[in-house]
């Protein structure tokens, strides 16, 4: 029998990637992917894939049950969740915190409600390191580490990860939840550092680094994070936790310098600007858990895959260009009006 991963927030940057990686890795499995199609959701990021017979687009928001039972309809046999739909970007919920408590806590508990009806094989709800909040000097988040978030984007993260917790110890439901530090690679929004940066430097406009850029960030290449998913799907134990990171730790400044050295790009175009209110000091995983209980180990070295992503954002010139004009949207906005 045929078995279906049900993907939410698949039109987004780690959701986009995994879905490919299933198709190409599961072909005998059928992906699909429920998606809002938000500010962050770009279809565009999954053209190679979207006449793949083994795979469904649902257009959808996990706060309507409705829209969530729609997408288990698309589903065929045995059904696994992987959940990545969420608001995910720490500037925008300082701004505005109730889109994340809609989309990131009413829209998880929608989810598991579905599911658990549904019967599901299994829930893998793909939470953050920022749940853990903000280390000094020394030490790494392990899965044991008081959570104590502090921008509402990891607070509502947060509660969504208690939800899932509660679910698994009142009603047996097979949740599983990991928590991954900061991912770089192709699709990823440009408001985030990585492609922000590169978007910027390659067109010659300043580079703002928030307060004095010694703020550090433990890096992942999303196709590692997407194989450490796979085997928390594949072989994960319910009810547990698992840390996802790279032993990969860099000041943000560190980062903008190489962005710029390896575009060729002065370092005057760097702009110190007011910095994030309540930014985390620093992030950094212990990830031995996943490596011993599970065997997964990161492929990808930031050496080279940082320059391999800086590449992909240069071949990918119109992409990027489409997401920082916003005419991405206007293909949705005929396709999908509601
Ligand atoms: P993203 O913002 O790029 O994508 C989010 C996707 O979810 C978009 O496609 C959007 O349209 C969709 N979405 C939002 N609200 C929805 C709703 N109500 N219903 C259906 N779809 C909705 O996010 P990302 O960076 O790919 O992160 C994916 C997940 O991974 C998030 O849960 C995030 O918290 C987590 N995470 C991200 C990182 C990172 O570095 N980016 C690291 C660890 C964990
Ligand atoms: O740790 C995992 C988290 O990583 C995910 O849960 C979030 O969804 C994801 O957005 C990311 O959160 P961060 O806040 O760490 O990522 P961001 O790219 O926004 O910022 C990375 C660092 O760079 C942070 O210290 C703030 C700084 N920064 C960011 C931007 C956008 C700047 O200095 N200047 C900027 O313009």
């Amino acid at each position: 029998m045929k078995r279906t991963i049900l993907v939410t927030g698949g039109a987004g940057f780690i959701g986009s990637n995994f879905v490919q990686l299933l198709l190409r890795e599961r072909p005998a499995w059928q992906v699909v992917n429920l998606d809002a199609l938000t500010y962050a959701g770009n279809l565009e990021n999954l053209s190679a894939v979207e006449a793949n017979p083994a795979y469904a687009f649902v257009h959808g928001d996990i706060c309507e049950a409705a829209d969530v039972a729609r997408a288990f309809a698309a589903c065929r046999g045995p059904v696994a969740v992987v959940h990545f739909a969420a608001e995910s970007h720490v500037d925008r919920s300082i701004e505005s915190g109730l889109p994340f408590v809609r989309a990131n806590v009413l829209g998880t508990q929608v989810l598991l409600d579905e599911s658990r009806a549904r019967q599901v094989e299994r829930f893998v709800h793909v939470s953050t390191d920022e749940v853990y909040g903000s280390l000094g000097a020394s030490g790494k988040f392990s899965e044991e580490t008081p959570l104590a978030p502090n921008s509402p984007y990891s607070a509502s993260k947060t509660a969504s990860d208690l939800l899932v917790r509660a679910a698994f110890h009142t009603h047996g439901f097979p949740g599983i939840i990991t928590r991954c530090s900061n991912n770089y690679g192709p699709y990823q929004f440009p408001e985030k550092l990585i492609p922000l940066m590169i978007a910027n430097a390659s067109e010659d406009r300043e580079l703002p680094v928030y307060g004095d850029g010694q703020n550090v960030r433990d890096w992942l290449y999303v196709e590692d994070h997407c194989e450490a998913l796979l085997a928390v799907l594949e072989r994960g134990r319910a009810g547990e936790v698992y840390n996802v990171g790279g032993d990969n730790e860099y000041p943000n400044l560190s980062i903008v310098r190489l962005i710029l050295s390896t575009l060729g790009k002065p370092e005057t175009l760097i702009r110190f600007v007011k910095d994030r209110p309540g930014h985390d000091r620093r992030y950094a995983i212990d990830a031995s858990k996943i490596r011993r209980e599970l065997g997964w180990e990161p492929r990808f070295r930031f050496e080279l895959a940082l320059p391999r992503t800086i590449q992909w954002y240069q071949a990918h010139a119109v992409w990027l260009q489409r997401v920082r004009s916003g005419a991405y949207r206007e293909y949705y906005a005929r396709q999908y009006a509601r």
